[in-house]
């Protein structure tokens, strides 16, 4: 049996989000420059992008650039930005045949304003796909996250629009970026970096961790199985016993 067949499509995680890191090492192991690395980067981000919507998955989410990356060299920035751009012109065509909906987190604002706009545009041609939500976290930060939605709820109850007894999970997540999102089920670092680096802190409150020492842009679809299954191996407990669960 392939990997693939190895999958159970019923058990697969509602909710995928990857933390996708290691072009820089993967480029420097092939005496490249860091912005190569990126650039095999975005063919990883393809290949699990269309094996997620392909097998069943509903949610992904990728971390394709932090609030913290602003501070990498100007030359880099603007290469990941040139990137972004260069690759929401060409997967137009393969978020519309796969049924892909896109999606973005973060603070867009911070982005250049060619990059919000094309951003803004797939978006928008793309809204009414339904087969998988392709959410790219950029500049994104979860502590930033987390203040504005704070800062939103505190506006509301010194307005009486809400109270604050009344303030519960479902209240705080229609205030995140992420608030159409359901909670994440499994969060994939590669690299062999085991940390969770501002991403998402409050959706992975159950979520299941997986690390891989494998570099991102040689993350292919394989990999993916290998993860999945790994995944569909363990027991999610949600605080409970082993035998309150069986
Ligand atoms: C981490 O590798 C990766 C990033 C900071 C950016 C991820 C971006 C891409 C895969 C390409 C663009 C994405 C899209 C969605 C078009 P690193 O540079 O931190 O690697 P290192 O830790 O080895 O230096």
């Amino acid at each position: 049996m392939n990997l693939k067949e190895q999958i159970n499509t019923d058990k697969l995680p509602n909710h995928l989000a990857i933390i996708m890191d290691g072009n820089g090492r993967w480029a420097k192991q092939q005496g490249f420059l860091r912005v190569i690395g990126h650039e095999n980067g975005t063919k990883s981000v393809r290949e699990v992008v269309e094996a997620s919507a392909e097998i069943g998955i509903k949610h992904l989410t990728l971390y394709a650039f932090s609030t913290e990356n602003w501070n990498r060299p100007k030359i880099e920035v603007q290469t990941l930005m040139k990137l972004l751009v260069k690759s929401l012109k060409k997967e137009i065509k393969t978020l519309q045949d796969n049924d892909i909906k896109l999606n973005a987190i973060g603070c867009l604002n911070d982005l250049p304003k060619k990059a919000k706009e094309e951003l803004e545009e797939v978006i928008e041609k793309t809204k009414n796909n339904s087969r998988m939500i392709l959410t790219l976290a950029l500049s994104y930060g979860s502590r930033e996250e987390l203040i504005n939605m704070v800062k939103k709820l505190s506006e509301k109850v010194k307005n009486n629009i809400i109270s604050s007894d009344s303030i519960d999970e479902s209240i705080i997540n229609k205030h995140l970026y992420t608030q159409n999102l359901p909670d994440v089920d499994l969060l994939i670092r590669t690299s062999g970096e085991q940390r969770i680096s501002n991403f998402l802190l409050w959706q992975i409150a159950y979520a299941e961790l997986y690390f891989t020492s494998i570099l991102w842009p040689d993350f292919k679809k394989h990999d993916l199985y290998t993860a999945l299954i790994d995944y569909q191996n363990r027991e999610r407990r949600f605080g409970k016993t082993s035998e309150q669960l069986s």
